[in-house]
């Protein structure tokens, strides 16, 4: 899947960023932008997911990555951002959210890799 080679350059197994990307649900709009950006000591990745749709409460905006925390009662596990977020952590990055003003935005932010690794298609 070479649309994912960015966090393969990240360091970041395949496994794991396609179940990021499962996590990181939108509705809406959605706008996707991907950069690599000097960060601390070193390169870091920057992907932003963001859509207009229905928003987050503000009361809500600390729990979304509680485990079992759901507003999609008796659909939803509420185990997608927490699982999202443990991910993310593993490999020593960040999972931000900022909610307001009819906008949802979930940045990942994630340590570059000095090697980079290749990807393969999928089947
Ligand atoms: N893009 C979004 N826009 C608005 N609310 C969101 C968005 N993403 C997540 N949320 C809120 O965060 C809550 C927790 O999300 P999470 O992915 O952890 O669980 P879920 O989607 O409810 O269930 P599941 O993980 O089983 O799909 C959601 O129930 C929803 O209220
Ligand atoms: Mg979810």
């Amino acid at each position: 899947m070479s649309r994912l080679s960015g966090g393969a350059q990240a360091g970041f197994h395949q496994p794991d960023l396609e179940c990021l990307g499962c996590s990181l649900e939108a509705n809406g709009l959605l706008t996707l932008r991907v950069k690599l950006e000097e960060a601390g000591d070193g390169q870091g990745l920057r992907v932003e997911v963001e859509d207009n749709g229905q928003g987050i409460e503000q009361e809500n905006v600390l729990k979304i990555f509680e485990p079992f925390f759901t507003t999609k009662k008796g659909v939803g596990t509420g185990l997608g951002l927490w699982s999202a977020k443990s991910l993310v952590e593993k490999h020593h990055g960040q999972l931000l959210v900022q909610a307001g003003d009819g906008t949802t935005r979930f940045t990942v932010l994630l340590p570059a890799a000095n090697t980079a690794v290749s990807v393969p298609e999928a089947s």
